[in-house]
């Protein structure tokens, strides 16, 4: 995945802070003496889209198997992984979460980023995922995380939607008696909401990064205006990003669970 430099575009450079410190977690699983000890790993991408990270791992040698219930999304992965010369180790079918086990092969490595917040039952999709781990198998999760986004309802003056999320529970049981998606954006989780439900699914988390502590506070102008600030930006998210004290102010979580 590429670096930020002077030339990239402003598209370019945001993506850089929202993605950098969780491909950096992604790639650690993946070096010599970690999970797959630097051989090729079989990775499924469930809700993988347009392949922002399938299309990278495939070109570090991966073969990857992106699940995703958009056929937009899939057309779009099929034309970036062939112009990134990576078509013969990414593949594309159309499916959703909770069929995963009749869709996917055993994994070395799942990733489930942005989806767990869409889903019916977070913990049905989680044992789903469980299913298709190879023992010892690895899932990296992003999630969107609930004490930062009351803050930024809160910040934007829509107190009443602040007020709501802060009840809510990934389950339903407070204030969405269906369990259906929360709002807009979908569910949002706190660690401990996510740990329990790994723990239920006999997933055991390894580590947990904070992701986009500031990135989402900064004005996209300071980015696109001020030379090297996008870089910087990335460096100091990456510097919160092991640190406990600004998990509950990070937009999202990146947690990385062993089978
Ligand atoms: C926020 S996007 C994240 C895309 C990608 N994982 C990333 O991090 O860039 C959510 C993706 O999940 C897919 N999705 C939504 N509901 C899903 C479900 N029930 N099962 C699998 N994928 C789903 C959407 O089509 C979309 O591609």
């Amino acid at each position: 995945m590429a670096q930020p430099t002077a030339s990239s575009s402003a598209s370019e450079r945001r993506q850089s802070v929202r993605t950098g410190v969780v491909w950096e977690g992604v790639r650690r699983l993946l070096e010599p003496g970690d999970a797959t000890d630097g051989r090729q790993a079989r990775i499924v991408d469930i809700g993988g889209g347009t392949g922002g990270f399938a299309v990278p791992l495939a070109e570090l040698g991966h073969t990857v198997q992106v699940i995703d219930p958009s056929p937009d999304a899939l057309a779009s992965l099929d034309r970036r992984a062939r112009e990134a010369g990576v078509a013969d180790r990414v593949t594309g079918q159309q499916g959703d979460l909770s069929d995963l086990p009749d869709l996917a092969d055993e994994a070395d490595l799942v990733l489930c980023h942005g989806v767990l917040e869409m889903v019916d039952d977070p913990a049905a999709s989680l044992a789903s995922i469980a299913d298709v781990l190879r023992p010892d198998g690895h899932l990296s999760l992003l999630v969107a995380q609930r004490h930062a986004a009351v803050v930024a309802r809160a910040m934007a003056g829509h107190f009443q939607a602040a007020r709501e999320l802060l009840d809510d529970a990934p389950d339903g049981s407070a204030g969405h008696a269906s369990g259906g998606p929360v709002g807009r954006g979908g569910r949002r989780f706190t660690h401990d909401e996510v740990v329990d439900l790994l723990a239920g699914a006999g997933l055991h988390p390894e580590w947990v990064h904070a992701v986009r502590v500031f990135a989402d506070l900064v004005p996209g102008s300071l980015l696109d205006l001020e030379p090297g600030a996008t870089a910087a930006l990335v460096e100091l998210e990456k510097a919160v990003a092991t640190r406990p004290e600004y998990l509950p102010l990070a937009a999202q979580l990146h947690v990385v669970a062993r089978r």
